[in-house]
Parts: structure tokens; sequence; C-alpha cells
């Protein structure tokens, strides 16, 4: 079977894996995302390949870039959480692995294929936001997917909700993904720790002593047993993406905005907050239908299934012989 390639590479993992034509991921592997060196993360991306390589027919490459994408879907122009600024992956990674490779952003990468697969299957207008280390977003504007001109539309993250706010490695301040993010409950998480609250010495504890080990899914875990510290983090962070995501449908009204990413997890503990957070702040609210806020289906996973597709869509319509 001839398969595509899909390469996820977040602030923190890269999640990669062989990806059939019904977005079916036949085979994954996990690794840290060296942060410092973008060769390092070249070197990755083409041990990763030569790996999968031993086992199946890859077709083409899909990757999915933290970071801003140019519109040929080759560039990286800048990335908040890593070290690329201008990395021409697209071609270093054809270069090393002789296969025909598309960019694109992470979360453009999960909203296709939340839209082709998930949650949002036939939505004509649709907002995904995935919070992860930062937050991402991807649009889906009457019935297509929309870039932008320059291919970085759906930053939403790097929109300020609260000016001089916390600063945000753009180098803004006040950036919506410093409230409402996977980094938030990591921040809060690793802040109780070192304060040695009581919550934060069981954190501590669970990471097996290291604070830098205190992950957001720690504080999910918490939550999800009733903890109510943790169940009122996450509560926070849905408040501050209900009140973003009002803000989202004032200016684009989608029917849907499918929610991903890690701290998506907490599902309801974080979605009713959100809900409750966007009904009480979306303009025109009792005069005029409201939007669906839903969990992603496809989880941890989107992003690499989502960029391994278009590849795949991609490279059958250069070669439409084979
Ligand atoms: C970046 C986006 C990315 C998002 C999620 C943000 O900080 O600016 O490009 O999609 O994080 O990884
Ligand atoms: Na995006
Ligand atoms: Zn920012």
């Amino acid at each position: 079977m001839v398969v595509s390639l899909g390469i996820d590479i977040g602030g923190t993992k890269i999640a990669a894996g062989i990806v059939d034509a019904d977005g079916r991921v036949l085979d994954r592997v996990r690794r840290d995302t060296p942060t410092t060196d973008p060769l390092q993360v070249i070197d990755a991306i083409a041990d990763i390949t030569e790996l999968f390589r031993k086992e199946h027919h890859i077709r083409a490459i899909g990757i999915g870039a933290a970071g801003f994408v140019d519109a040929t879907q080759s560039t990286v122009l800048f990335a908040p959480h890593l070290a690329w600024r201008h990395e021409p992956l697209r071609d270093a990674v054809a270069r090393r692995t002789r296969l025909p490779v598309l960019v694109d952003n992470d979360a453009n990468a999960a909203g296709w294929a939340e839209w082709r697969f998930g949650a949002a299957q036939n939505e004509t207008d649709l907002v995904l936001i995935t919070l992860g280390t930062g937050i991402g977003g991807a649009l889906v504007i009457d019935g297509q997917p929309y870039r932008g001109k320059f291919g970085i539309a759906g930053e939403f993250g790097h929109m300020q909700v609260v000016p001089g706010g916390l600063s945000c490695p753009c180098g803004n301040r006040g950036c919506w993904e410093q409230y409402a993010s996977g980094r938030v409950l990591t921040r809060r998480a690793r802040e109780a720790a070192d304060d040695g609250t009581p919550f934060g010495v069981e954190l501590l504890s669970d990471a097996g002593g290291d604070v830098l080990a205190i992950g957001g899914a720690h504080v999910t875990a918490h939550a999800r047993r009733g903890n109510k510290e943790a169940m009122a983090w996450i509560a926070d962070v849905g408040d501050w993406l209900g009140v973003g995501i009002a803000n989202l449908a004032a200016a684009l009204d989608p029917g849907t905005f499918v929610i991903g990413g890690g701290v998506s997890d907490a599902g309801e503990l974080l979605l009713a907050p959100t809900r409750a957070a966007f009904s009480r702040t979306l303009t025109g609210r009792g005069y005029r239908a409201e939007a669906r806020i839903v969990q992603a289906h496809l989880g941890p996973e989107a992003g690499l299934i989502g960029a391994a597709d278009m590849a795949r869509l991609t490279a059958r319509r250069r070669r439409p012989a084979s």
C-alpha cells in the first residue's frame, strides 16, 4: 500500500506516523523536539523517514510545524516556541529524503484532519483552536481552508487580550496563548511546586521530584479525580478560551469551533466553562444563532494525520499517473 508520512513538530514533541488514504495511522513514533538547532530537527525528520521506509512505501511527507508557514507551504518564517527564522524546511527535507514534501502550520494540519476525518466533517464554516504549548488556529471558510494572503491566517494565539499583560515568546505582551494554553497549566503547576503548596507538593511527587517534568497532563489527571484546585485552573483556561472564542465569533461567525490539543483531553472540565464564558460574552447573544463548541476527535494525532493527508493529495495531483 502506498502511504504518506505525517510529522507534527510542536514546541516540545515531534509526533510522526504513517497514514493511509482514509486518515488511519498505521505506525507511529514520538521524539522530543530539539528546540535550539533547526538542523537537528531536519536530522530527526530524516531519521524517522529512514526508520519507516524499512516497512512502508512512502509517497510523500507532510509536515505540520508550530510556526508561521509561508503561502507556498515551504518556509517556516517564524516560530515563537522554536528556533526557526526563515527556515526553508520543505527543500531541506526534500533534499535529505528525496521525497515530495509539503509544510503547513501545525494547527492548519490538525484543522484539515478534523474537517476531513474528525469532529467537523462537512462543516462549511469552521474554526479549530489547538491548545498546546501555544494556541494554534485553523480556518475553513465557505467550504475552503483559508490561509490568508501570506499563509499566516489563524494565528489567534497572538491576539492581544491583556494590554501590557504577560510577555510572550513572540515578542509581544498579553497574547491570548499566555492565558488559555497548556503552558498556563504548566506554569501554575510549577509555581505551586516551587511555592511548596499542598497541591504543588503532590504535583512534584507525580513528576518524580523534578519541577521541570511537571506538565499540564498532571493537572488534568488530578482534575479528573475531583481535585478542586486542578479543576479551577482548567476552568480558568476555559474562561479565557470562551471569551476569546466569542471574539472570534464576532469576527468570523463560524458554525463550529473545534477545540483540540493537549488541554482538550480535559473534555467537559474545560468545555463547560468555555461554553459558559462564550455565552456570557458573545455579542448579540439571545438574538442570533450560536456556534457549537466541540472537542476534537483525533486527539494528539490530528496534526500528523492532516499533514500526511495534505501531502498525499498534493503528490497525487502532481503525479496523476502513479
Ligand atoms: C504559534 C502557532 C502554532 C501554535 C500551536 C503558536 O504560538 O504561533 O504557529 O500553531 O503556537 O503550536
Ligand atoms: Na494556523
Ligand atoms: Zn504572542
